[in-house]
């Protein structure tokens, strides 16, 4: 409408002499043509072990086996009193692993002209995590979880890390026994589908230990903003494109019996998967469907690039464009806020449901997340 696009010629305009000072978060503000996002480019990987040591190679990557029923019998409960090692999730590892691989691998960053100055050292304008996206992506349909994001640029690169809000941490350590045994199925229904290696058959009888991962990390644009980040990746298929058109996102889910709860799969966790593997380029994912016993009924594969059609006939639906044009003017507005280059000024970025997202600066406080060794290092 007219209104909506006066609002938005005033805050752009305004970008260009100082600040915005906040941001809207309002989906119909962003319902313009998709942005500009570059296919994405896997510039690497790295893999983290069952004590959660990193290395710079792939020998976590798994391969997707697919179950021999189309309706198999696994059963996601067991294992999980006496074969199962948690990852401790009060350990905050900010970016470390993602600077890590940087520190090993800058040279496989891709530069497009070598020759022009590019106003950064590492050639990107944003590194974060890939699940740090999927929360701004899906910033105009969230009503329930705010974030909290910090950014510090380093050399020109603004840097992106999530803080944990007050609310997920009191989520997070008074989650009840029945919530903490559901988080342990998407985990071992990974086990049931996947092998360590090509030509390798699943072992359910092994112990399910989340500290290991394997992780890509993926080099794309969205319109003028050239990021780099890295996700975990569940698995890949054996004879396939290469990476990232060869991996697969395994996912659970309740069992589908009504029309409402088929319409709440569409409307909520449809928009979180199709956000997640769209980011990196991920082009399945495979869903277990399971019962309230935790038993696997059936399992299906979504195309990600076929998600945003079959939801088409949900009434007032979420829109990919609306999630890629927040994106956009999100990034754009860290832009204009993260001025100053210095790893120990953090810029914190806050978003509640039905708010607009603000901002505070803080100097050498406990938000401070680009390490010692990080900045210190001499090879730039
Ligand atoms: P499901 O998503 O199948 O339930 P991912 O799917 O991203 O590879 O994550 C693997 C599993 O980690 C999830 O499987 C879920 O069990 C757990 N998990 C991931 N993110 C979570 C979150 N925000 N809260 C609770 N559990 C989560
Ligand atoms: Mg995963
Ligand atoms: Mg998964």
């Amino acid at each position: 409408s007219d209104f909506n696009s006066d609002k938005r010629h005033r805050a752009s305009e305004e970008a260009q002499h100082r600040p915005a000072e906040t941001l809207s978060a309002h989906r119909q503000l962003y319902e313009r043509n998709f942005p500009l996002y570059k296919q994405p480019v896997e510039v690497g990987f790295f893999s983290l072990d069952s004590h959660r040591n990193f290395f710079n190679d792939q020998r976590q990557l798994r391969y997707y086996v697919e179950p021999r029923k189309s309706c198999p019998d696994f059963n996601l409960r067991d294992g999980y009193t006496n074969r199962f090692v948690k990852r401790d999730d009060g350990v905050k590892e900010k970016l470390d692993h993602m600077l890590k691989w940087i520190l090993a691998n800058r040279d496989k960053i891709k530069t497009r002209d070598q020759t022009s100055s590019s106003s950064s050292a590492l050639g990107v304008d944003f590194v974060t995590w890939r699940g740090h996206l999927t929360k701004v992506l899906t910033t105009p349909y969230e009503t329930q979880e705010g974030w909290m994001l910090a950014a510090s640029k380093f050399r020109g690169t603004i840097y992106i890390s999530e803080v944990e809000t007050e609310a997920a941490r009191a989520n997070r350590v008074t989650r009840s026994e029945r919530q903490e045994e559901m988080m342990y199925w998407g985990y071992k229904f990974e086990q049931y589908t996947c092998a360590d290696g090509a030509d390798g058959t699943p072992d359910p009888g092994g112990v399910v230990n989340t500290n290991e991962a394997f992780c890509t990390v993926v080099q794309t644009r969205l319109a003028d903003h050239k990021l780099l980040f890295s996700g975990e990746v569940d698995c890949r298929v054996k004879d396939a494109p290469p990476a990232p058109g060869c991996y697969v996102e395994l996912k659970t889910s309740a069992e589908i019996c009504t029309p409402k709860q088929r319409s709440n799969f569409h409307r909520y966790k449809l928009l979180k998967w199709w956000a997640q593997s769209f980011l990196p380029g991920v082009p399945q994912i495979v869903a277990g469907f399971r019962d309230h016993d935790g038993i696997v009924v059936s399992i299906q594969t979504f195309q990600t690039s076929k998600i945003s059609q079959l939801i088409k006939n949900e009434q007032n639906c979420w829109k990919p464009t609306v999630c890629m044009n927040f994106c956009n003017d999100f990034l754009s507005f860290v832009k204009s806020v993260v001025k100053e280059d210095d790893p120990r000024l953090v810029y914190l970025l806050e978003w509640d449901p039905h708010r607009d997202v603000t901002y505070t600066v803080h100097r050498d406080s406990p938000f401070t997340f680009l390490p010692e060794w990080y900045v210190k290092d001499t090879r730039s």
